[in-house]
């Protein structure tokens, strides 16, 4: 027998979604990724496919999943079951490869950073930075092949990280996510602020700010800018993450669902550029004190924050150690705000489906996450983490993205969702959007994950072997999706309507 269902989890207030929406989206990837992207890309020469992608992908996706899970009441699976039964695979194959994937990398992502904290404090990574994070730090093997043995440091601050996240994600949504996000968010700003208006002071900054300001037009012709800039649209709004849409069912019926969309996709964004104009702004200087053009003080793109900045740092004499502190420390925030939204986003959908008990539930999921990000805290993890990431945030939320529009917009009466977000709305919503989710979104990405198939398929992504990038890549890509459809032909145990959303009928 079905048990009776508990009553759904709400936000405090409007401001409170708003702030965990957009604590989910700022995250390691508006720093750290946002900033090495536009690097490698042509620097402003990114900001106009990434602009255009935030406009066509972004703000129309953001407004779909908010409006699916505050229509459907419910978390991707439950809210994809509610739309159709046999879609609700389609709502567990996120949450799956985010809780199994994605937090994983990112949640030892944010333990560098931690570890990172402290070596700012003494400039432990002496002359040369370089070598000191991968020959010493993470004491990187020959490949993904080559796993040997566990970094201590990195493993120690991984279960610091686990321990909070769970700390939070236990005291549920209002008392847990809301409030550490009301902590977060402003603590970020202003360590963000400082280090911004700082960076922008030092010697040399203007040639910095002139690279990320000023594009070079020829990049635009390049597909892999334009897939790159889509990419960190996803990414960066956590947009097929499943998180989105839980998020939005635990509103109340009259919230200007719209709105929040667009204030939470432009917060993003504006984020991200206001942290690269700081980051520009430092390879500025550094290029000014090396003498050497911009385009070389950067080694490797993905080192940028544990390389290159720690060379920054130390170049800045006696105020460089409380910098660098400042810079990981807002790392930490951003990456732990995010973090605990992606472990919500499986929190919720298994509270939806079998009625488990949450605080059990948050318990086994973050020492399951610690345990599941030991691989990348090897030797061999940085691999591990290049092709994970690259293969989850290609295939993963862009084919997840495409399916939303083609089943909401194709297989469902879209104009349900639109009419609902309209009458509880203040920002109303043209038939543009519908346009938009059914025709010229499904368009785009399909033409993008068409041009990463073929990429993938004539040369071996980061130049790995077949055999590591089939063994980790794609079995990671499918061992999720062929999870996602055990768990959705398991029967309901929770007591969930599956019949109603808001439009029709559930109780508000
Ligand atoms: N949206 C999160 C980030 O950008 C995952 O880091």
């Amino acid at each position: 027998m079905a048990a009776a269902p508990t009553k759904r989890s709400q936000w405090k207030s409007r401001t409170g979604f708003i702030l965990a929406a957009i604590g989910s989206a700022i995250g390691l990837g508006n720093i750290w990724r946002f900033s090495y992207l536009a690097y490698d890309n042509g620097g402003g020469a990114f900001l106009i496919p990434y602009l255009i992608a935030l406009l066509t992908a972004g703000v129309p996706l953001l407004i779909l999943e908010f409006g699916i899970g505050h229509e459907r009441i419910g978390s991707a699976p439950l809210a994809f079951a509610k739309l159709k039964k046999h879609w609700e695979w389609l709502g567990w194959w996120p949450v799956i490869f985010v809780m199994f994937g994605i937090v994983l990398y990112y949640s030892v992502i944010i333990a560098w950073c931690v570890n990172y904290m402290f070596f700012a404090m003494q400039l432990s990574w002496g002359d040369d930075p370089d070598h000191f994070f991968f020959k010493e730090f993470l004491h990187v093997s020959s490949g993904p092949s080559e796993v040997l043995s566990i970094q201590t440091p990195i493993l120690a601050a991984l279960v610091a990280v686990w321990a909070i996240c769970w700390a939070i994600i236990i005291r549920g949504v209002s008392r847990g996510i809301e409030l550490a996000n009301r902590i977060f968010m402003p603590l970020l700003l202003v360590l963000t602020l400082f280090l911004v208006i700082w960076s922008l002071r030092l010697e040399g900054a203007a040639l910095g700010i002139h690279a990320y300001l000023n594009p070079d037009f020829s990049k635009l012709a390049q597909p892999k800018v334009w897939i790159s800039a889509y990419g960190q649209i996803f990414f960066t709004l956590s947009l097929g993450f499943g998180i989105m849409i839980a998020y939005a069912s635990y509103l109340p019926y009259k919230t200007d669902i719209t709105g929040a969309a667009v204030i939470t996709a432009l917060t993003n964004s504006g984020f991200s550029l206001l942290a690269g104009l700081g980051v520009f702004s430092v390879l500025g200087f550094m290029s000014h004190t090396q003498n050497l053009p911009i385009e070389n003080v950067v080694k490797q793109s993905i080192g940028l924050a544990f390389v290159a900045y720690p060379k920054a740092i130390s170049l800045m004499g006696p105020a460089g150690p409380l910098f660098g502190t400042l810079f990981f420390v807002s790392l930490v925030v951003a990456g732990l705000s995010s973090a605990i939204s992606i472990v919500e986003a499986f929190t919720s959908a298994v509270v939806d489906k079998f009625g488990t008990d949450r605080k059990i539930l948050a318990t086994v999921l973050s020492v399951a996450g610690f345990l599941g990000g030991i691989i990348f805290t090897t030797q061999g993890g940085l691999f591990w983490l290049d092709i994970v990431d690259h293969f989850i945030n290609a295939y993963g939320l862009v084919v997840v993205g495409l399916l939303e529009c083609i089943v909401v917009g194709w297989f469902f009466r879209l104009d349900t969702i639109r009419q609902h977000l309209n009458k509880v709305s203040r920002l109303q919503l043209g038939t543009w959007w519908n346009w938009t989710i059914k025709f010229l979104l499904p368009g785009v990405l399909a033409v993008i994950l068409a041009n990463q198939l073929v990429d993938e398929v004539t040369k071996p992504y980061g130049d790995y072997s077949w055999a590591s990038l089939i063994s980790i890549g794609w079995n990671w890509v499918g061992v999720t999706f062929l999870l996602s459809f055990i768990l959705a032909v398991q029967p309901w145990r929770s007591g969930a309507n599956l019949e109603k959303g808001r439009s029709d009928g559930h109780p508000q």
